[in-house]
């Protein structure tokens, strides 16, 4: 488990286990666009301020994946205790 942390709002979110940070925001009221959530579109790509993606998608590169500014919502998590996110 982890929290995401909404920069544009400054509300923070839990994401528990098993649940996608989409899931976990849809939750909270936040609606994000998606589309295949399957990580494979990158119709939910948002930017991550601070904070290790752990990326699970097939849409970023693996370079784009290393620098760690970006983050599919449908279906990567995160290794740091929080991801501050551009939403
Ligand atoms: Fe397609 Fe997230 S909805 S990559």
């Amino acid at each position: 488990a982890f929290e995401v942390e909404l920069a544009q709002s400054g509300r923070t979110v839990a994401v528990a286990a098993g649940q996608s940070i989409v899931a976990a925001l849809a939750g909270a009221g936040v609606a994000v666009e998606v589309s295949c959530e399957q990580g494979i579109c990158g119709t939910c790509l948002c930017n991550v301020l601070e904070g290790e993606p752990d990326h699970r998608d097939e849409y970023l590169t693996e370079e784009e994946k290393a620098a760690g500014d970006q983050i599919l919502l449908c279906c990567s998590r995160a290794r740091s205790k929080r991801l501050v996110l551009d939403l």
